[in-house]
Order: C-alpha cells, then structure tokens, then sequence
C-alpha cells in the first residue's frame, strides 16, 4: 500500500499535533509561511509522489488566510504527484452561507467546495458542517464526521441521571442534533423558538417541550459565534427553573462579544471541542476543551486502510480522559 503522510497548515497545529499522536505518525515536513504582502506559500521539504496525503487545516480565523493556505497546500501536493489529496477540514468556514436566503447574495458554501476541488483534493473529511447538505456541495467523497461521541462521553462522565437532564436545542436548526444527544444521554427534549436580528443578535422567548424546572439543561449547538444564540437559549431556561446549565459545542468560534456574553450567561460550563484553536482571552475557567485528534486520527487511519468509518462510531470509545 501506498505510504501515509500528514501535513498541516499554520491554523491548528496542536490539533494535527494531536492527530500524528494518535496515529503514531511524523508530521510531514513543510513550510508554510506568507509573503510580505500577506499572500500565502508553502513548499514541502521531502519526497510525496505516490503518497496518500492527508492536510489537517480548518478554515477558521482568520478565515480567508486559512482557506487560501489550504488551497495553495492542496495545490502545492497535487503538482508534486501526491498520489491522493484528502483535505481534513476539521471547521469548515463559510458553511453558513449555504443557500440564498435572499436576492442577490453568494452561495459561498457552494464556492468553498468547488475552490478545494479545483485545487485538486480527491476528498474530503469534515467535522459538524454546519448544514449536512454541505456534503452535496462536492463531488467527489466527503466524510462527515461529528465532536459528538466526544461530547457525550464527557457529559456522560457527569454522573447525571437521565431523569433529571433536559436537553435542549438553541433553534429549529439543531433540533436533529439535540435528538441524537437525547438519544445518547438520556432525558427529555426541549426546543427553543430563536428569530435572528441581525448577526450578532437574536430574540429567543419561546421553548417547546421539556420539563425544564429542576433540570439540568444540556445545550448543544455546533458552533458558539459571538454567543448571542447559546447565552439567549441559557438565560430562557434558567429562568424557566433550569438547576443547572451547561453548554457544548463543536466549533468554539468565540469572535466579538463572545467570552463576555458567556461570562455572563447563567451558563456552568462550556464544553468545546478543539476544531478552533482558543485565543489567550478565551480561556476563561467555564470553557472546557475536548480533542477532537482521537475521531480524526481513526478516521484518516480507515481512509487509508479503505475500512468503514460509520461502523468505528458503534464500535469505538474516544478517550473521555483526553482532555487539553
Ligand atoms: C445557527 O444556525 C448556528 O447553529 C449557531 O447557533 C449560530 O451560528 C451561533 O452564532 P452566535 O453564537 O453568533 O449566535
């Protein structure tokens, strides 16, 4: 079999890091850097012709940075004969455009897609897209895996019993999600009617299902943005009767007045995975963060051993002591 070979871009390295870990694999030796004027380079410092090539980058901030960075890697791979290009893209930027909502608006989503293909990727892995229809945007094979099992493992590791948890979805959106963590955690489901104002604002009052008094409160969202939707959703059911709140999330993008309104919020604790790598600022004693690295490293470990990837979510626990 062809040999494996990881690279990473320069958005989270400690993640790909973590991933060569798992994998028990060297890191691929490439330079990535950026010339004076902010345009992106990399040049790979060994032999990859023949190779099956796997580069680690989510598309996080700065976000058209990371995205270029990634194409020119891409790029850089397929004209150096890299025998297969599987881009993982642990957060996939841009996935919130994914349709026109109104007139005269970019299906960037759409854009992003047809960018990593022409770039030459054979493949795709991604983490939590914010829509699963995402997957549809390409053709050629994506993965699409989830920060759940993790997720749950830690919010199983809890000790709460299922007759006492509520968990609750922040909007319509993630209802098939909250579904799932009901499914795996236990307790009954709760649905919070949110309308959004504006970017960063939205309005949330009503909430369908529950019980919620005396509960404690799980909610799920796949990604935490500025925090308007997930400190809304918090301050909803706590003064519903919520005992407790505590709130997790695939993708910590924690941009404008995020660590504030989350400092605030009736929220216990925050749960994230580590798709996005924290800032100074964010690391505040409420966030809590869980590696993804164990899902990822499996997964680019059944790519390359063409092995199934849906049968490693019923057979495998992900290390709830893994923590960073
Ligand atoms: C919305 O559809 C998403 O699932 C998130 O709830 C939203 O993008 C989070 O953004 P923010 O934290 O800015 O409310």
């Amino acid at each position: 079999m062809y040999p494996i070979k990881i690279f990473s871009g320069s958005a989270n390295r400690p993640l790909a890091d973590r991933v060569c870990q798992y994998l028990d694999q060297p890191m691929g030796k490439m330079i990535v850097e950026k010339f004076p004027d902010g345009e992106s380079f990399c040049r790979i410092e060994e032999d990859v012709r023949g190779k099956d090539v796997f580069i680690i980058q989510p598309t996080c901030r700065p976000v058209n940075d990371t995205l270029m960075e990634l194409l020119v890697m891409i790029d850089c791979c397929r004209r150096a004969s890299a025998d297969r290009i599987t881009a993982v893209i642990p957060y996939f930027g841009y996935a919130r455009q994914d349709r026109k909502d109104e007139g005269r608006v970019p299906i960037s989503a759409k854009l992003c897609a047809n960018l990593l293909e022409c770039a030459g990727a054979n493949r795709v892995v991604a983490l939590d897209l914010h829509s699963a229809q995402i997957q549809g945007f390409f053709d050629i094979p994506l993965d699409h895996l989830s920060a759940s099992p993790i997720l749950d493992e830690y919010i199983n590791s809890l000790g709460y019993s299922p007759d006492e948890v509520v968990v609750v979805s922040p909007d319509a959106g993630s209802i098939k999600r909250a579904v799932k963590h009901v499914e795996a955690l236990g307790g009954s489901l709760a649905i919070i009617d949110k309308r959004r104002l504006s970017g960063s604002e939205v309005e949330q009052a009503h909430l369908i299902g529950g019980p919620i008094e005396g509960r404690v409160a799980f909610l799920f969202d796949d990604m935490i943005s500025t925090g308007g939707s997930i400190c809304g959703a918090a301050k909803v059911v706590k003064e519903m009767g919520a005992k407790k709140v505590i709130v997790a999330a695939s993708h910590g993008i924690l941009c404008g007045p995020a660590i504030e309104r989350l400092q605030e919020a009736p929220i216990d604790q925050v749960v994230l995975s580590d798709t996005i790598p924290l800032l100074p600022e964010h690391h505040i004693p409420k966030i809590k963060v869980l590696s993804c690295a164990p899902i990822l490293g499996e997964v680019i470990k059944r790519i390359h051993n063409h092995e199934s990837i849906s049968q490693m979510f019923k057979t495998l626990k992900f290390a709830t002591g893994q923590y960073y």
